[in-house]
């Protein structure tokens, strides 16, 4: 049950925490993307308003010559000045129509290892006006083309034909640029599997802890679930077997028949205190239960459940010493201390033989407030003292006696001390037994 449950948690987990890793790695991808091009891009941009639509005349007699509507500067002497103040190479080419680059012959040394044919990839047809990144062998060029651009003319050396410039472009080489985005990506993406396979295993590992606590809260409650079922049916089947025997006699009298009768209402009585601890238990584990906490005064809560128990004391002849330091205030819900009490002198009540004593004392400290009840009673052996606030726990002494207990007592009596941030424990050494309860004290 629970390994499907750590599957689906785990898988849940990777997948958000990869979802989140990759578009993180996307985001800081594009982001460094967008960065140095758009870097590269301003260069190049401010290299179009610098040199307006400036090219270069080269007038030689054996050559073409160009008609420029800009400044003209020497071809090479363009190309230097770029060098020097940009802090990258842009190159400008200048095509004709039909994708013939402006005098060849003149233009062959202008961007460095590249031959004529490779310059031809940059032709204007093949690429639109937006910034392009083109690949000629090893190396990546950001090119801007801008079309329809009335830049001059070329005309030839006999100065008969004038063929109109009509496309500048501006070129770059971005190889450093592009070989780090690529190192980037490859880091990224090896990141990101990383990441994944750690994620995978962490959210294991932490499935498992969150896990935990909901395991162990819930093999508790198959545990209570079947140790009240199982404290349930003695009872019933004790009542349903009375009953049987009761109706195999119907010409018997009430009287005659006492014996079977005080025993159906006797279990019945252990059925009914079962089914409230059982309640109070259940409204506990679900937090249905809340204290109503308030200024009280716990001796005179203490005094109230004396005079109420000491019917039982009178009946077995225990004699019961009280020392109670008076007005005792307690931040702490009547009722629940009124039931702490009652389970507690219920308990030292019914495990004191008959002549005993039970000695209870209530003492006020600067800040705590400590309840003693001490009996000379059958105790509680070391082998079960560290259980008998446990669920259903009932010692070896108290199983053999026939008095109705349910072990479930002391549980609520930790619930309740604890609720108000106290402290419970029990003492036993060879005859009787000391429960010590510690509260903080109200100070007003
Ligand atoms: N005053 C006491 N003297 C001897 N044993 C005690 C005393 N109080 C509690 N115990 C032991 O602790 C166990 C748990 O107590 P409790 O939860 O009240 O259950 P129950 O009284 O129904 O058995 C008892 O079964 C008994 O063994
Ligand atoms: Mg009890």
């Amino acid at each position: 049950m629970f390994s499907k449950t750590r599957l689906q948690l785990t898988l849940r987990n990777a997948i958000v925490l990869f979802i989140i890793l990759i578009s993180l790695s996307i985001a800081l991808y594009g982001y460094m993307r967008v960065q140095l091009f758009n870097r590269v891009d301003q260069t190049m941009e401010s290299m179009t308003t610098r040199f307006g639509k400036v090219l270069v005349a080269q007038a030689t007699d054996a050559m073409p010559t160009l008609e420029l509507s800009a400044p003209a500067f020497p071809l090479r002497q363009a190309i230097s000045a770029r060098l020097s103040n940009l802090d990258r190479p842009v190159y400008q080419l200048l095509w004709l129509s039909e994708d013939r680059l402006v005098s060849q012959s003149m233009m062959k040394e202008l961007i460095p290892d590249l031959s004529e044919k490779e310059i031809q990839q940059f032709s204007p047809s093949k690429l639109n006006e937006d910034p392009q990144n083109v690949k000629i062998g090893e190396q990546y060029y950001r090119v801007i083309t801008l079309k329809d651009q009335q830049v001059g003319y070329m005309v030839d050396a006999n100065g008969g034909i004038r063929e109109p410039i009509e496309t500048i472009q501006y070129i770059t080489n971005i190889t450093t640029e592009t070989d780090m985005l690529h190192s980037l990506f490859y880091v990224l993406l090896i990141g990101g599997g990383l990441g994944l396979i750690i994620t995978i295993l962490a959210g294991f590992y932490l499935a498992d802890r969150a896990l935990i606590p909901i395991k162990l809260s819930w093999e508790k409650q198959q545990l209570f679930v079947s140790d009240a079922s199982h404290e349930l049916r003695t009872p019933l089947s004790v009542i349903q077997a009375h009953t049987e025997l009761l109706l195999r006699h119907p010409e018997q009298t009430i009287e005659q028949e006492s014996r079977y009768i005080s025993t159906i209402l006797k279990e019945t009585k252990r059925m009914n205190k079962l089914v409230n601890g059982l309640l109070t238990l259940a409204r506990v584990d679900s937090n249905q239960t809340e204290l109503e906490l308030k200024p009280i005064h716990i001796d005179k809560v203490l005094n109230d459940v004396i005079n109420q128990m000491n019917y039982l004391a009178e009946i077995k002849e225990i004699v019961i010493q009280t020392e109670l330091d008076e007005a005792v205030l307690v931040h702490a819900d009547d009722e629940r201390i009124h039931q702490l009490l009652i389970i507690l002198l219920d308990n030292a009540l019914k495990y004191t033989h008959e002549q005993g004593f039970i000695r209870i004392s209530l003492k006020k400290y600067t800040q705590t407030v400590i309840i003693e009840i001490v009996d000379n009673g059958i105790g509680i052996s070391q082998l079960d003292l560290p259980y008998i606030f446990d669920r259903f726990y009932r010692g070896d002494k108290a199983r053999s006696r026939a008095d109705g207990g349910t072990g479930l007592g002391l549980s609520i009596a930790k619930w309740i001390v604890e609720g108000h941030n106290g402290k419970i424990h029990a003492e036993s050494k060879s005859v009787g037994t000391r429960l010590v309860i510690s509260m903080p004290l109200l100070t007003l």
